[in-house]
């Protein structure tokens, strides 16, 4: 398969998970670059759900090696139960899992400060989902995390944590929020880097290895692009870089080492969160949240929906180098009778054929839609793309076309056999 990456062409929650792992069958190795818990990758076999936050989705594949990189921000306590809940859905957790450690470690400060901050944006807050992902990219920064070598050194963890729970505390005080206990902090994650300990390795060099025998690696995005730190809609962004070059520096894998890139995208827009989504639209967010659909795989908070919006899907298309789309969720526009896909956007007099920057600039811009008939027929038994409803596929290559990348997967159901290879 080559050294493939896979990204999120939109705002989350576009199907990685399930994109993922119907691409694992061809890869041997799997890896998480960026992000932590905030992540929620579903992914149904037969009528077993899963949802993986920090483990790659190809532990549900056997024998495929999983490795959460340096790039990654890791509570543990969070990983030890992710890992405990899938043995006991009879999923082998053990040497198929292997943890950077350089990865840093989020801690009960990074997720306080989290909620406190949201707490002090008051209106203008991010809708972020409290698992302390900015704080921890923060000390990471500001060079003052520690890593998974630090957890799982019971001496480094004890001289480490004093000192950032002592700084935190005062800094917690003063926002009016109860300090913490560094007894009962040190007990809990020194168990949980116990506990990890055998997971915990140099995983540049296993990459590295693993390419040396020709073997092919995955690298499973988490967010979208457009919640890229650098390449998103800032501030309404998570503090990573989801996009593909983070691929490499969350990873240590080069950039002449990655092969392809595959954007995946919903057939229309969700968000999560606060921030500005240009398409939102009040009746297509009805119409899939009746359906019991589009509620988050992390936090359950209903996402907001909206048209597809052909500006951001270019803009991915730009900065990740996207050579293939995996396009998820045709199946959720079945019963719709006009589609709306966002072509430019309209700011005063200005016309925009790319996304503007600013997110003042974005939230005002009014979209500029093409309509499509809609084939109004259910397509979650299609099984090849000839089976598809003709206006179903002429939906599919306009989307691809506008979006600048070719056509390489549509996704009609959660299911692994609701993949269509086109
Ligand atoms: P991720 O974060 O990108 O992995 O996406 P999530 O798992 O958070 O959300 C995607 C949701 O869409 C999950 O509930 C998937 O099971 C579901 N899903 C993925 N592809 C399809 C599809 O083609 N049709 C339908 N109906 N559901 C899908
Ligand atoms: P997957 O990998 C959708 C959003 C949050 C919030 C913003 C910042 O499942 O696609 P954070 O907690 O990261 O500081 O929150 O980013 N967000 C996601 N939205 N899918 C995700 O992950 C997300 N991870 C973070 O809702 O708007
Ligand atoms: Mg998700």
């Amino acid at each position: 398969m080559a050294n493939t990456i896979l990204v999120g062409a939109q705002w989350g929650d576009e199907g990685k998970g399930k994109i993922i792992d119907v691409l694992t069958e061809q890869a041997d190795v799997v890896v998480r670059y960026a992000g932590g818990n905030n992540a929620g990758h579903t992914v149904w076999v037969g009528k077993q759900k899963y949802v993986l936050h920090l483990i790659p989705s190809g532990i549900l594949r056997q024998r495929k090696l999983c490795v959460i990189g340096n790039g990654v921000v890791i509570d543990p306590i969070g990983l030890v139960s992710e890992i405990r809940a899938l043995h006991k859905l009879g999923i082998k957790v053990g040497k198929n899992l292997v943890v950077s450690e350089t990865a840093h470690v989020v801690f009960p400060y990074h997720r306080e400060l989290d909620a406190q901050r949201e707490v002090l944006k008051g209106k203008n807050k991010i809708g972020t989902t409290k698992r302390g992902i900015g704080p921890a990219y923060g000390d990471k920064a500001a060079r003052v995390g520690l890593r998974m070598a630090d957890l799982v050194d019971p001496v480094r963890l004890q001289e480490k944590l004093a000192r950032r729970i002592a700084e935190n505390n005062e800094v917690l005080k003063a926002l009016g929020a109860k300090p913490l206990s560094f007894k009962a902090v040190f007990a809990e994650y020194n168990e949980a880097g116990k506990f990890l300990k055998p997971f915990v390795e140099n995983t540049v060099v296993l990459l590295h290895q693993t390419m040396r025998r020709g073997e092919d690696i995955l690298f499973e995005g988490a967010q979208g692009t457009f919640l890229d730190i650098d390449h998103g809609t800032y501030p309404f962004v998570t503090s990573s870089n989801t996009t593909a070059g983070g691929a490499c520096t969350g990873s240590g894998v080069p950039p002449h080492r990655m092969d392809r890139v595959v954007g995946v995208m919903k057939a229309y827009t969700t968000r999560v969160g606060e921030g500005p989504l240009p398409t939102e639209n009040q009746e297509i967010s009805d119409l899939l949240h009746g359906m019991g659909r589009e509620f988050g795989a992390t936090t359950g908070r209903a996402r907001r929906c909206g048209w597809f919006d052909s500006v951001a899907t270019r803009h991915a298309t730009m900065v990740n180098g996207i050579d293939d789309l995996a396009v998820t969720n045709l199946d959720g526009l079945d019963t719709v009778a006009t589609i709306k896909a966002c072509v430019a956007y309209r700011h005063g007099k200005k016309r925009y054929d790319y996304m503007p920057n600013d997110a003042e600039v974005l939230a005002a811009c009014e979209p500029v839609y093409a309509e499509f008939e809609g084939w109004l027929t259910p397509t979650h038994q299609a099984k090849t793309w000839k089976q598809l409803p003709p206006k179903a596929r002429a939906y599919l290559k306009a989307i691809a076309e506008l979006t600048g990348a070719k056509l390489f997967i549509a996704s009609v159901g959660p299911g692994r056999d609701q993949t269509i290879f086109v």
